[in-house]
C-alpha cells in the first residue's frame, strides 16, 4: 500500500446484506485491517443471519451498525456517507440492488447509500437466476449509470448447490477494485468546483397531433456523459433534457423539454445563472405551422405539413452571454468540413464546436461511443479524437477548461 494512502487512514464502509455469501464478509475485513483501513460494518437485519456480529466487530475493531435510530447526536447516517473513502457493499443481494436503484432507504445502510458523496462499489452475490433476471439487469444498468461500480460475480458453485455465474467476485478481486476506486478518489481533480455548468441534451418533439410528432435520432448519451462528468468533477449541474429513455444522471438538477420552444424557455431560463453551457441537445430546426389538437385520420388524400424554422437557440443564446460564459456547441453533420465548420462556429458565436459525424457506423446517435472533431473561435485548436461518449466527455471538459484559462490570460495580457 502506498505510503499516502497508509498516512490518511482511509475507512472504508462496508455493507453487508442478506446474501448466504455474508460470512466471506469477514475474510474482507481482515484484508483490510491489514492493509491499515479502518473498517466500519453497517449490515442489514437480514445480512445478521448470515453474518456474525461479534466476530466482525472483534475483526474490525468497531460496533457492527444496523439501524440509524438510536446512534445518538454524534454520528448520523449523513456523516457516516461523507467521511467514508469508499463504500463497499459486500456481499449485496439482489434485493439491496434493487432497493439501491430504485433509491429507497428503509435502514441505515440504503440511507447511507443515498446519501453517499463517496464512491459506492458493490459485489453481487445470488444465484443465477436471480442475476440473470430483466428486474436484476435493470437495476444493474441504473447503478452503473451513476456511477455505482459493479464487480461482477464469478462462476462457479452456488448456495443451492447448482453452479452458474452468482457467485460473489474473490476477496482479492474486490479488494483491488476498492483499493482503486480509492486512489482514484484521491486523485479525483474537483476542477469544476464552485462553478454552475448547463447541458441542454436529447431530441426534441415538434407535435403534429396528439399521437404524431417530428423527432429525431439523438439519444442524449452525450449530453447525459458531460452532465455526469460534471458532476463528477464537482459543478452544479443543470441538465434541460428532451425525452430520452435514460435514467437522469445523480446529482443533476433535471429539467425537462419536450419541444424546441421549451428548451428555448428553460435554456433561456437557467443561462444568466451558468458559467458554462454544453448544448449537447439535437433541437429540431423545424416545426409544425399548425398541429392539429385531434387526431388527424386517414382521408385517401396525400397530406401535406407545413413546417417553419424554430428560432436559433444556440445563436440567442450566445448573443445574450455575459462576459466569463463559455459556450460549447454541437453539430451533428454528414461531413465534417473543416472550413464549413469554422464558419457555422462564427455566425452561432460560440467558443467552441464538436462536431460529430453522425454517418459513420458504429458512432453518433444512439451509439455509445463517437467520433468528435473540436474546434474553436481563433482557429487554434482542432482535434479529432474517437472513444466512448464518457471518455469524450472528460475530454471536453478538459478542453472548456483549458478555453477558460485561456481566455482569462488573454483578458489579464
Ligand atoms: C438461506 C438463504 C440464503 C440466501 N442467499 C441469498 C443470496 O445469496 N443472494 C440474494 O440476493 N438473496 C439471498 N437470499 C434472500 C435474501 O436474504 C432476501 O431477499 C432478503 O430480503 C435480502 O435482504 P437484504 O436487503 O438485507 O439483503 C437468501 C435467503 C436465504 C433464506
Amino acid at each position: 500500500m502506498d505510503d499516502n494512502l497508509k498516512q490518511k487512514k482511509r475507512i472504508i464502509l462496508l455493507g453487508v446484506t442478506g446474501s448466504i455469501a455474508a460470512h466471506r464478509a469477514l475474510d474482507l475485513i481482515r484484508l483490510l485491517k491489514t492493509e491499515n483501513y479502518d473498517v466500519k460494518v453497517v449490515a442489514t437485519e437480514n445480512a445478521l443471519h448470515f453474518l456474525p456480529k461479534e466476530t466482525a466487530e472483534v475483526f474490525s475493531g468497531n460496533t457492527v451498525e444496523t439501524s440509524a435510530y438510536g446512534l445518538g447526536p454524534q454520528v448520523s447516517h449523513v456523516e457516516w456517507a461523507q467521511e467514508a473513502s469508499a463504500i463497499l457493499i459486500a456481499p449485496a443481494s439482489a434485493d439491496f440492488i434493487a432497493k439501491m436503484a430504485l433509491g429507497l432507504a428503509d435502514d441505515l445502510l440504503s440511507t447511507i447509500c443515498l446519501a453517499a458523496s463517496s464512491r459506492i462499489l458493490f459485489a453481487p452475490a445470488m444465484e443465477e437466476r436471480m442475476y440473470d433476471h430483466p428486474a436484476t439487469k435493470t437495476h444493474l444498468s441504473i447503478l452503473k449509470s451513476w456511477n455505482i461500480r459493479e464487480i461482477p460475480p464469478e462462476a462457479g458453485s452456488l448456495a443451492s448447490g447448482r453452479s452458474g455465474v452468482g457467485r460473489m467476485a474473490g476477496i482479492d478481486s474486490i479488494f483491488s477494485a476498492l483499493q482503486e476506486a480509492v486512489r482514484q478518489d484521491t486523485h479525483e481533480i474537483k476542477d469544476l468546483l464552485g462553478k454552475t455548468v448547463l447541458i441542454s441534451a436529447g431530441p426534441t418533439y415538434e407535435p403534429i397531433d396528439p399521437v404524431r410528432f417530428i423527432g429525431n435520432r439523438s439519444s442524449g448519451k452525450m449530453g447525459y456523459a458531460l452532465a455526469e462528468s460534471a458532476i463528477r468533477r464537482g459543478a452544479n449541474v443543470t441538465l434541460i433534457s428532451g425525452p430520452v429513455a435514460l435514467p437522469p444522471p445523480h446529482g443533476a438538477n433535471i429539467v425537462y423539454a419536450e419541444t424546441a420552444r421549451e428548451m428555448q424557455e428553460k435554456l433561456f431560463h437557467h443561462f444568466p445563472s451558468a458559467d458554462i453551457l454544453i448544448m449537447a441537445a439535437a433541437i429540431s430546426d423545424y416545426t409544425t405551422k399548425n398541429s392539429f389538437s385531434q387526431k388527424k385520420k386517414k382521408d385517401g388524400k396525400d397530406w401535406l405539413l407545413h413546417l417553419e424554422e424554430n428560432p436559433d437557440i444556440l445563436f440567442s443564446l450566445a448573443k445574450a452571454r455575459r462576459p466569463g460564459q463559455t459556450i460549447m456547441g454541437f453539430a451533428a453533420e454528414t461531413a465534417l468540413v473543416k472550413k464549413e465548420l469554422q464558419d457555422k462556429l462564427l455566425r452561432k458565436g460560440v467558443d467552441l464546436l464538436a462536431a460529430n459525424n453522425i454517418s459513420e457506423t458504429g458512432s453518433g446517435f444512439g451509439s455509445d461511443n463517437n467520433t468528435i472533431l473540436l474546434i474553436d473561435q481563433d482557429g487554434l485548436l482542432s482535434e479529432e479524437k474517437s472513444g466512448a461518449k464518457k471518455d469524450l466527455a472528460d475530454w471536453l471538459i478538459n478542453k472548456i477548461l483549458l478555453h477558460r484559462t485561456r481566455a482569462l490570460q488573454n483578458r489579464n495580457d
